[in-house]
């Protein structure tokens, strides 16, 4: 960790919040000051007020926090209500013809949603899925493009009590029938096809070959026709969505559930094994989803917000599906890349639909920043506000592009640190109170109560790197890995007698208080702004008939953030040449059909063996040196088999 502390930048440019912005946000100075004095003074006094206040129950609740089954906490537990019902049909008196959601394809078709819209849509598939017999608890697996009916998917699941499981449409059959299988579910909903970078991704045949290969219990199989791409359709099995819903009625009862009943899974990658299922509720989710919204993105009814992430990530569950609609929020979705027909495509839709909040990450900022200052110049970005970055540390390079091209200097820039298992913002500017500072992530929200430690659990002093940990219960935290509990316990509370939250992140606090991400602690890459699990791609490699062992290291990238770099031995002799070009070729396809395109590795190396410590644990710090093309400075004396390095760095 302490080269990691040496290497942090030094950054002394800080940005106040503007004066015209301050006098129109929801949270101003003094709203904030005594937020953070009543989350001191009475902390479970301060989540109960706000869940009072931002959440309609059908039944109010008593109990507010509930640690006594700690490290799993409960919230609001003897209160009911229903998700939907509170981003959707509370709206509708004041809000049934507002636009919830303007959809944009990616070769620019659009449709608008409005509240009352989403309402029969949402009532439409929720009474469907309650035709095909899915009750309340029952696992849906949605495998869908970044169409309005994802949404609308993941809407009536909730609407129903039914358990969502979005599994992004970018992941390989093989990855998708793990995390069916894992979930259990008996309903999928899918679509033909999703149009990406001009080409049509069979989202169905993917899910046919999953299934053939599933031991799960998937008994039926709902398919959105978008792409128009052909599809086999199975008899008894697979149905069409406009099929489906036709005779259904818009009026779908909301399955009161109690506020802890599990509202999805979603699975994140650990640096062992396999993925694990997030599993989240229902009424604490919500109600970080909601303030955050208020708060951070400081949403007001003229707003139009764009989120640039999938669904098939937390960002997409927490910004997309759940947050702008639970405040009765206008926003975009768009199907496509940010590059076609180019890299002005997004800041034409903002101009376009006159986006005046946008929420995206830095490894889209990094790419279209390379694509030159012309193309946002050539629209008017006059509308937008507020600006938001989410998934990694963003290096001021960018953060300053953020700002100057695309905000016009004027937009408050919110760089919001969060996990899938933390389900909303933890560590984040309030845009009209927090002063900015490029690459910081600045300081937690009310209510959050973040600290740097040693191992022993001692809260460290400025500009010490230590383990960033989360020291009280917040509503919207995952409470257990899916058919896992062990692993939960043993990933987030492993230290410290299990009373804090380990995020597995490391970091530092500045001087002035703010918090700086420096990366990992664990093997998990960071790989354009998603986890990806070292582990799961060695096991993909391995698969591989013709390898005998892997390892995979990240390595910086200007773009991406870290890009993937394998060590392979094959079980038969060291290849090279043309030999080794096709069988990188075999591997790397082999990974994108494994995992996704998203795990391919950009290097990959052969070698004899893998550098290996006498007690037979291979020297991933040594590989990751390897992968940067450092010199290898350390003594690689104690190494088994010292001379496969060479082999590794391309000299032998
Ligand atoms: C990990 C969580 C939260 C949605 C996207 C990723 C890194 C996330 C930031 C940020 C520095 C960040 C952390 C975190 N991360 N946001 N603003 N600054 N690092 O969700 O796949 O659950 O990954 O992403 O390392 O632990 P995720």
């Amino acid at each position: 960790m302490s080269d990691n502390i040496e290497s942090a930048l030094h950054e002394d440019r800080h940005f106040p919040p503007p004066d015209d912005f301050v006098a129109k946000a929801r949270l101003k100075p003094a709203d904030a000051e005594a937020l953070y004095k009543k989350a001191d003074e009475d902390y479970e006094g301060f989540w109960c007020d706000l869940a009072r206040e931002k959440i309609s129950w059908k039944k109010e609740f008593s109990v507010g926090l509930d640690d006594s089954r700690a490290p799993h906490f409960a919230w609001f537990t003897d209160g009911v209500m229903n998700v939907s019902y509170n981003c959707i049909d509370r709206h509708l008196e004041q809000r049934g013809d507002k636009p919830a959601i303007i959809f944009e394809g990616e070769s620019g078709d659009t449709r608008t949603y409005t509240y009352r819209d989403l309402y029969n849509e949402v009532g439409k598939l929720g009474n469907a899925l309650r035709s095909m017999g899915v009750q309340k608890g029952d696992r849906v697996v949605i495998y869908m493009p970044m169409i309005a009916e994802a949404v609308i998917a993941m809407q009536a699941c909730a609407r129903i009590g039914a358990i969502h499981s979005v599994v992004f449409g970018g992941f390989s059959a093989d990855a998708l029938r793990d995390r069916l299988d894992n979930s259990g579910a008996k309903v999928m909903i899918t679509a033909d096809g999703g149009t990406r970078g001009g080409r049509v991704v069979s989202l169905k045949k993917n899910v046919d070959k999953a299934l053939d290969i599933s031991e799960g219990l998937v008994e039926k199989v709902i398919v959105c026709k978008r792409a128009g791409n052909d599809v086999d359709m199975k008899d008894d099995r697979d149905v069409w969505w406009h099929i489906a819903t036709a005779e259904e009625s818009n009026d779908c009862e909301p399955e009161w559930v109690e506020a802890e009943h599990p509202l999805f899974l979603l699975y994140t990658s650990g640096s062992t094994g396999k993925p694990k299922g997030i599993q989240h509720a229902s009424a604490g989710y919500l109600l970080n989803a909601v303030i955050t919204s208020e708060w951070v993105f400081d949403l007001h009814d003229d707003d139009i917000f764009w989120c640039t992430a999938d669904v098939g990530w937390i960002t997409g569950h927490t910004y997309v599906t759940y947050g702008p609609l639970s405040v009765g929020a206008t926003q975009i979705v768009y199907e496509g890349v940010p590059t076609v027909p180019d890299a002005g495509r997004w800041w034409q839709m903002c101009q376009d639909h006159g986006v005046t909040v946008f929420y995206t990450a830095p490894t889209a900022i990094r790419a279209l920043m390379k694509a030159g200052d012309e193309l946002p110049s050539q629209y008017d970005l006059s509308k937008l506000r507020l600006l938001g970055t989410v998934g990694e540390p963003i290096n001021p390079e960018a953060w300053m592009w953020y700002h100057e091209k695309i905000g016009g200097e004027r937009c408050p820039i919110v760089d919001t640190w969060w996990q899938t298992e933390t389900g909303a913002n933890m560590i984040a500017p309030l845009p009209a109170v927090t002063t900015t500072t490029p690459g910081s992530c600045t300081r937690p929200l009310p209510g959050i109560i973040a600290d740097v430690v040693n191992e022993e659990g001692e809260s460290l002093g400025p500009d010490q790197g230590g383990l960033l940990v989360i020291k009280k219960p917040w509503p919207s935290m995952l409470r257990t890995v899916w058919q896992d509990d062990k692993r939960y316990k043993s990933t987030y509370w492993p230290k410290f007698d299990g009373k804090y939250y380990l995020a597995g992140d490391s970091a530092r606090r500045d001087p002035d208080g703010n918090f700086w991400i420096m990366g990992r602690i664990d093997d998990v890459l960071n790989v354009s702004g998603h986890r990806l699990g070292t582990m799961e791609i060695e096991s993909a490699l391995v698969a591989h008939e013709a390898v005998a062992e892997a390892a995979v290291v990240g390595r910086p990238h200007d773009v991406k953030g870290e890009s993937i770099v394998a060590f392979v031995i094959l079980k038969s002799d060291r290849p090279t040449g043309a030999e080794a070009d096709e069988m990188v070729k075999t591997l790397r396809n082999w990974v994108s059909d494994h995992i996704g395109p998203i795990a391919k590795p950009d290097d990959i190396r052969f070698a004899d063996g893998l550098p290996k410590t006498r007690s037979g644990k291979i020297m991933r710090r040594l590989l990751r040196s390897i992968a940067k093309g450092e010199e290898i400075t350390s003594d690689i004396s104690t190494l088994e088999n010292e001379g496969v390095v060479a082999q590794l760095q391309g000299k032998a």
